[in-house]
């Protein structure tokens, strides 16, 4: 089975063919074009410019990379959200056009389940059930038990800020570009993670919630106490680390305390921030110590992709129950996945 995917959420505009052949994915095309240089001039993304960036690029990207007739896809998986409105319209309406004249199924993916899938995009070693998902990106974190393929359960959820969103925010404050997670992540290399002792939202709590907004207010008050050393490359490493330090900590505590808790036979790590490496080495670490494997996507489908949503697109395909006529298809900002 041959399944296209398609993406646009946020500020990434992309498509992907994966063939599917029982358990076992293969990215045969995924194309994504990032709209990151045009939305750091502004500091964070801009609604209405990405959705204009989506409709430019998503004709000629269609245009160059699939047959006319849609002969190689059976199957079209598009994000129906969360995300974006004005972004995923396009992916939605482009979706449901394909699904109506090529007289495809249509399947609604939900972004958050396209990363979780990301990681069977890894080749014959897939996740196994239940597996404890730790999902990490600009506007989720969350702890979702997943008892098999489409069955979900929360356990745990950021009250406040997401992981991605609490390094963009902080490494805005520090003078860095967006987006700040890849940023924080490269001064980091060069700092001390114990320079700053900033606060662990929620560390002690015996619930999964976290909170970063704390850790941002201690950024900021740590800046204003520090006014004559912000331009200085050493401090901004140090502070950099210290950040990175911070998040890192409560996010592998707290997953490993729901290991304990809930005794999976797998973890997963999705979503943007699953690109930063300080945390796929500590998580590793720490998941080896309990002897549970950890799975994580290849850095190209870490960051929003269509071939992870065509992956989660694969497996509801085998229910044709999950087959939504394209007439009904709406995209849904806040889409959950439960
Ligand atoms: O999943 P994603 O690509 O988009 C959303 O679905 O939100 O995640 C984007 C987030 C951003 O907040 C970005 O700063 C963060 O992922 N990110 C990172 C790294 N690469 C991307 N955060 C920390 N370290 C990284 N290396
Ligand atoms: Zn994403």
């Amino acid at each position: 089975m041959r399944i296209l995917g398609i993406e646009s959420s946020c500020d990434e505009t992309a498509i992907a063919v994966i063939s599917g052949n029982k358990d076992i994915l293969a990215v045969e095309k995924s194309v994504v074009l990032s709209q990151v240089k045009i939305h750091a001039k502004y500091g964070g993304v801009v609604p209405e410019v990405a959705a204009r960036k989506h409709l430019e690029a998503i004709f000629p990207m269609i245009q160059n990379e699939l047959d006319p007739q849609g002969k190689e896809i059976d199957v079209i998986a598009v994000t129906a959200g969360p995300g974006l409105a004005s972004a995923l319209r396009t992916g939605v309406e482009v979706a449901k056009t394909l699904a109506w004249v090529w007289k495809k199924p249509l399947i609604p993916v939900s972004h958050i389940e396209g990363h979780i899938y990301a990681s069977w995009l890894n080749g014959e070693a897939q996740p196994v059930f239940p597996a404890l998902c730790l999902i990490v990106s600009g506007g989720h974190t969350e702890l979702i038990l997943m008892q098999n393929h489409g069955v979900y359960s929360r356990i745990g959820e950021t009250l406040d800020d997401a992981a991605g969103e609490a390094f963009d925010k902080t490494a805005k404050m520090i003078g860095l570009p967006y987006p700040g997670g890849p940023e924080i992540a490269r001064y980091a290399k060069e700092g001390s993670p114990d320079a700053f002792d900033f606060p662990r939202g929620l560390i002690n709590r015996p619930n999964f919630d976290f909170s970063f907004s704390g850790l941002k207010t201690a950024v900021l008050y740590k800046l204003r106490e520090n006014e004559t050393r912000i331009n200085d490359i050493q401090f901004k490493r140090d502070i950099s680390a210290s950040i990175q330090e911070a998040i890192i900590d409560v996010l592998v505590k707290k997953t490993m305390k729901a290991v304990k808790q809930v005794n999976p036979a797998s973890i997963i790590l999705a979503g943007g921030v699953s690109a930063n490496e300080a945390l796929r080495e500590r998580l590793q670490e720490s998941a080896r110590q309990v002897g549970v494997p950890l799975f994580v996507p290849k850095l190209e489908y870490s960051m929003d992709n269509a071939a992870m949503i065509a992956a989660a697109g694969f497996y509801r395909a085998k229910d044709e129950k999950n087959y939504l006529n394209p007439i009904l298809l709406k995209a849904d900002p806040n889409l959950d996945l439960i």
